[in-house]
């Protein structure tokens, strides 16, 4: 059976920006947010505290993050460490999310550190987290398949997950960084966290939609169970530590569906399509969400 409601996790202004080449002006960025609020969505993530060299197009999370922070919405933000959540807490923010990978390659290129040394740099950041009830998302990246390591063994995936919860995470978001996935492959690796006692209800989808596969893979996550499912408005995104990774699953394609099967989201399709295009034109190139290209055809 298929869910009543499912919460999109709206990564449009994060993971959609954070590989675009030219400076986006921060206050793009806040109306961006403001539009997406307006559209209906009500987790925006809004930026990352992550070393600026590292990702120079976020680098003005701490001008962007009051401009927003007012809107309503949930606005959990990117930390990779303790100078991340210090940055992230001096502003206010109440969701957080770490980034691990279920592969010792993507751990190295993303976060310098081994697999076993980011789970020891997010352990007492999840904690103080937690201590001040601040909501904690996990995110696992390469859950499906590493540009480097090929094929990703499942009880990987689940050791780093199962590393998570234990740390305190409330919410973790399996990601399909490169957009390898397929279908069969979804529901494999959903049963096997539930038998290593994750829950379902703990577990968001992230893909990317590289291969195509993007909402076949969510139709496959929804009817297991999940009803947190993250997209990028327009379809933007990119990693910029990742090879081969494209935008995520755009969010129109995803609310398209989603209404189609009767599923409420809460978001107004129009309203998210004319934010989308106005994004579009703000970065000088058209969407490639094929939701957004249908209902914008003039
Ligand atoms: P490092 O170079 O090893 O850092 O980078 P360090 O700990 O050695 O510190 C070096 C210097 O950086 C120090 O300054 C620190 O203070 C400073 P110094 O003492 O030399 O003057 N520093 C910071 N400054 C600001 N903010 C910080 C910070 N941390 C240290 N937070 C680090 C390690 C984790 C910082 C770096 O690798 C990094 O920032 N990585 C982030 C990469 C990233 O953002 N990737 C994209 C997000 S993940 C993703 O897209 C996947 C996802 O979408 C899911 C999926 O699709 O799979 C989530
Ligand atoms: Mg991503």
């Amino acid at each position: 059976a298929l869910p009543a409601r499912v919460r999109i996790h709206e990564v449009g202004a994060r993971d959609g920006l954070q590989n675009e080449k030219t400076a986006v002006p921060t206050e793009v960025k806040a109306e961006f947010i403001r539009r997406l609020a307006g559209a209906g969505l009500t987790t925006i993530e809004a930026t990352s505290f992550v070393h600026p060299k590292w990702v120079p197009q976020l680098a003005d999370a701490e001008e962007l993050f009051p401009l927003v922070r007012e809107l309503g919405a949930d606005l959990p933000v990117l930390v990779p460490n303790q100078r991340g959540l210090d940055r992230a807490l001096a502003l206010g923010a109440d969701r957080v999310a770490v980034f691990a990978s279920a592969t010792e390659s993507f751990a190295k290129a993303n976060l310098n550190r081994t697999l076993d040394e980011s789970l020891a740099v997010f352990e007492p950041v999840v904690r103080q987290a937690k201590d001040r009830g601040v909501h904690v998302r996990g995110y696992v990246s390469m859950c499906f398949g590493d540009p480097w390591e090929g094929a990703v063994p499942l009880h990987q995936v689940a050791r780093v997950c199962t590393a998570l919860r234990d740390m305190g995470c409330d919410e973790l978001s399996l990601g399909d960084t490169i957009g390898v996935a397929t279908p069969g492959h979804v529901l494999e690796l959903l049963s096997l966290l539930n038998e290593e006692g994750v829950p379902t209800n703990v577990i968001g989808v992230h893909f990317h939609d590289t291969y195509g596969q993007a909402l076949a893979n969510t139709l496959a996550a929804l009817q297991h169970g999940v009803t947190t499912v993250d997209a990028s408005a327009g379809g933007l995104g990119g990693c910029p530590y990742a090879r081969s990774a494209t935008g995520n699953l755009a969010t129109e394609d995803l609310v398209w569906m989603l209404h189609g099967l009767g599923i409420e989201t809460g978001v107004d399709l129009g309203r998210l399509t004319a934010t989308s295009v106005w994004m579009a034109e703000q970065l000088g190139r058209p969407s490639p969400s094929r939701t957004v290209r249908a209902l914008s055809h003039k």
